[in-house]
């Protein structure tokens, strides 16, 4: 047999025969956003290690070099924070459809459906044609979050939505829009990290999603709306949350060992610990976890001091248990409390890590578009071959 050797198509002899679940190790695109090395627990963004940005950037930076693939000169830099500021403000048909929003709804399941509304306000998002259009739709998606998570947090608590303020940074708006309260300093400097260090992770399960969304030329809002739907799950984004309500079920350090020790004997997984690339502790969480100390000090009360306390003592146990099968802390182990220490509440967890990561779905999806093949993958077929078909009298 000679092959298909048309196009960018595989031979046909060379079509890949090896069945990876999980897709574990699968090369899905090439991408020069982040990098990350799982041994030795590094991660850059477009080159630039996080622990760097994480001390010397602020997370609109952070945007701009993910988006741009470059740090912003003073002049590209002001102008794109006013552009940010200005785009913050919802249309007023989104805001109204997030006040009929079930209160009972999950902030992701709520975020998930504002994205896709958000198309209901860009006529032309099915025309992806123009690259000026589409950084200015990712500007805005990012600009927006902030405000659909708090728009929809305050309607289901029965209060007004607050009006985003254009003198406060994307972190200090949101904790303002959140709480109506200025933002204390400590609380928005940990809060800019928390979203720098969130805000991309090379080839995840929700940036493949958004990318093979992207593949087939969707809109950038199906593409993102897909994304948060797959960051919600447990064993991904959601695990922030499962940690903090595991660890305040375990109540005190004391009760560590009977915890994990039951966990393990029910092969039950333990929420926050664990990564398919990380063989070594999650750079982001040895980061997130240097900021508790103060934010506890200045801002938490002693319920989170314990908190803090119980999840040093399971890291100990854990490394004792688990760490001779690779599994560590991954960045959900520690970015709950974090959270928790800012008074937001746990259900919004994952909603703020979408927050975040919107900035490297963006960068994703315009890098897919740029130099788009539709994601076709193949599948090993275990079904049956010519079956025959019962009438529905003979069954
Ligand atoms: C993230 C995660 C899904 C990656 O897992 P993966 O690469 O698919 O690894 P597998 O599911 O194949 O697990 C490999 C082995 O490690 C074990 N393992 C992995 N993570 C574990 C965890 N958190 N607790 C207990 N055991 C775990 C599995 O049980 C499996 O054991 P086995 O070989 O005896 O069956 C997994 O570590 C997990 O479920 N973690 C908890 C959820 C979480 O914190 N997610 C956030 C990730 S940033």
């Amino acid at each position: 047999m000679s092959g298909n050797t048309s196009g960018n198509s595989l031979p046909l002899e060379t079509t890949i025969k090896e069945y990876r679940p999980g897709l574990e190790g699968v090369i899905a695109c090439r991408s020069s956003i982040s990098y990350v090395d799982g041994q030795e627990g590094l991660l850059e963004y477009r080159g630039i290690n996080i622990r760097e940005l994480a001390e010397h950037s602020t997370f609109e930076e952070t945007a701009y070099l993910l988006l741009y693939n470059h740090l912003p000169s003073e002049r590209e830099f002001s102008q794109f924070k006013m552009l940010m500021a200005r785009l913050r403000i919802l249309p007023h048909l989104i805001r109204d459809a997030i006040e009929e929003f079930p209160v009972g709804m999950h902030p992701m399941l709520a975020l998930q459906s504002a994205i896709s509304l958000l198309q209901a306000d860009d006529y032309y998002a099915d025309d992806i044609s123009s690259p000026q259009h589409n950084l200015r739709r990712a500007i805005s998606l990012m600009a927006k979050l902030p405000t659909l998570i708090t728009t929809f947090e305050r309607y289901r608590s029965s209060e007004e939505p607050l009006p985003p303020s254009s003198k406060y940074s994307h972190a200090e708006n949101f904790l303002f829009m959140l709480t109506g309260e200025p933002p204390h300093s400590l609380a928005a400097k940990v809060f800019d990290r928390f979203l720098i260090l969130h805000a991309e992770h090379s080839m995840n399960a929700s940036t493949f999603v958004a990318r093979a969304i992207a593949s087939s030329n969707a809109s950038i809002y199906s593409s993102i709306s897909g994304a948060v739907g797959s960051l919600s799950g447990i064993l991904h984004g959601g695990a922030n949350e499962r940690v903090l309500r595991m660890l305040y079920s375990i109540g005190h350090p004391d009760n560590v060992e009977e915890f994990i020790e039951e966990q393990l004997a029910t092969k039950n997984r333990i929420m926050g610990f664990g990564h398919r690339v990380y063989k070594v502790k999650d750079p982001r969480a040895h980061i997130l976890e240097e900021y508790i100390p103060d934010l506890v000090d200045q801002l938490g009360g002693e319920e989170v001091k314990t908190l803090y306390q119980t999840a040093r003592r399971f890291e100990e146990v854990a490394a004792q248990k688990m760490a001779s099968r690779n599994i560590h802390p991954n960045v959900d182990f520690y970015s709950g409390i974090v959270l928790e220490a800012l008074g937001i509440p746990v259900d919004l967890f994952t909603a703020i890590f979408s927050m975040a990561r919107v900035s490297g779905w963006c960068a994703h999806w315009l890098e897919q578009i740029d130099t788009n093949r539709l994601f076709r993958p193949s599948q090993d077929y275990i079904g049956d071959h010519q079956r025959a078909y019962v009438p529905i009298e003979n069954r």
